[in-house]
């Protein structure tokens, strides 16, 4: 068994309870030391809740030696600043999506982990859930035969959604960035990288608050960026896929997520949760739910919560940790982190220039091996098998 990695968490918000709750308690290779904060005190409550040991500021997180990695969970406007401090303070980052609110600080990111030799992991990491895995399995064993398009779809009220969650009201905040990643992401651990891209949006309404719960002071704000976009991706391998990401209209999430393949369909479910159900139609018309052949399905056996389904958050984190023992690439690595954001960055300059634009980047990301999650007498250890190679 490889050295456990010495990890803190940078932010308390909402998502840290459940990366805390498993990275303390599920994967064997994370010794989880140090919540961190702007707030020394704000961590300490954190860090309490969870069983850590110690709380800190961000700057006392990058000035601590023992500490290897951090990972990143404060609102995607703050994460350029604070992963640079901690790469340039020479340890591992893992960041929550996206890596950057632009593409240019992205690429200082990745140029500046490379020159440091160091890992920078970002998510979504869902795409290594049972879901995703199961139908890149099924891709890979040419059960659709090869893919020539696709649909993917996600409806939100962005704006409304915004008054809860305060941090949606900046830039990153859109639904392609907030919510339009998981399909981008999922569509690249499927398909590969994307060649080109070509897009038409409209822009936020300017929203004046409505809900009761909401701060009744708060001003009217325009989320940046577009609130509706459809846009056409041409990815490498070929296949086209058309997305439709719209969040000016209503929370009834309608989310599909198909490929159309030579000889079958795969359907998907949502990609924002570990365990979207994967169905085959075959060429006869008949349709059946494929087994999953991967573990962490989002269901968190140690104790169930709201989560569920959400619930394996931080895998991406293991994974990587694995992948730094063991000197091997991590499969959401920087350049999958920075293409996820070229794309969505590429479909933004194309609803303004009217032109389409091309991704010259390039990434790999190997399928993780099949295993499944042992329940036996609170066991743990078969899926987290499969995140070492
Ligand atoms: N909430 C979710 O369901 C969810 C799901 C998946 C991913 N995420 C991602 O996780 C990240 C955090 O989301 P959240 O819901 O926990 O947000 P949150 O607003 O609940 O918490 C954000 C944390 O970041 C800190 N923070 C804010 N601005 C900062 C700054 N400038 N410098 C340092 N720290 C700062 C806050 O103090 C807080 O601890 C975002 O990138 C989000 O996209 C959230």
């Amino acid at each position: 068994m490889e050295k456990k990695v010495r990890t803190a968490v940078i932010g308390y918000g909402m998502i840290s309870n459940i990366y805390l709750k498993n990275l303390k308690n599920l994967f064997h290779i994370i010794d989880l030391v140090a919540v961190a904060g702007r707030s020394a005190a704000a961590a300490r409550a954190q860090a309490d809740a969870y069983g850590v040991e110690r709380a800190m500021t961000i700057e006392e997180a990058a000035a601590a030696e023992d500490i290897e990695l951090a990972v990143v969970l404060t609102p995607a406007s703050a994460h350029y600043g604070i992963i640079r401090q901690m790469l340039s303070a020479g340890k591992h980052v893992w960041t929550e999506k996206t890596m950057a609110v632009t593409v240019e600080q992205g690429r200082e990111l990745a140029r500046l982990a490379e020159e440091k030799g160091l890992y920078l992991g970002v998510a979504p990491d869902t795409v290594l859930g049972a879901g995703i895995q199961t139908a890149r399995a099924a891709l890979d064993r040419g059960m659709i035969g090869e893919v020539t398009s696709g649909l993917a779809v996600i409806n939100r009220n962005q704006s409304l959604n915004a008054e809860l969650f305060t941090f949606l009201r900046g830039e990153g905040g859109s639904l392609p960035y907030d919510v339009g990643i998981y399909y981008i992401g999922a569509l690249l651990a499927l398909l590969g990288p994307v060649e080109s891209v070509c897009a038409f949006g409209t822009p936020a309404k300017k929203h004046e608050p409505e809900l009761l719960y909401a701060n009744a002071e708060a001003e009217p704000w325009t989320i940046p960026g577009s609130a509706v976009m459809s846009a056409s991706l041409r990815f490498v391998s070929g296949a086209l896929v058309s997305v439709l990401f719209d969040g000016a209209t209503v929370n009834a999430p309608q989310h599909v997520l198909t490929l159309f393949g030579e000889r079958g369909i795969l359907k998907l479910g949502d990609p924002n949760t570990f365990n979207g159900e994967v169905r085959l139609a075959y060429a006869d018309g008949g349709e059946c739910v494929l087994p999953f052949t991967h573990g962490y399905d989002g269901v968190n056996t140690l104790e169930p919560t709201p989560f569920d389904g959400y619930g394996h958050r931080g895998i991406g984190v293991a994974e990587m940790a694995y992948a730094l023992r063991r000197g091997r690439p991590n499969r959401c690595g920087k350049e999958y982190g920075l293409h996820c954001l070229e794309v969505l960055a590429a479909m933004e300059e194309s609803t303004s220039s009217g032109k389409s634009v091309e991704i010259a980047s390039r990434f790999v990301m190997e399928p993780l091996k099949p295993g499944y999650y042992s329940q036996l007498g609170g066991m743990r250890g078969d899926a987290e098998r499969s995140l070492m190679d």
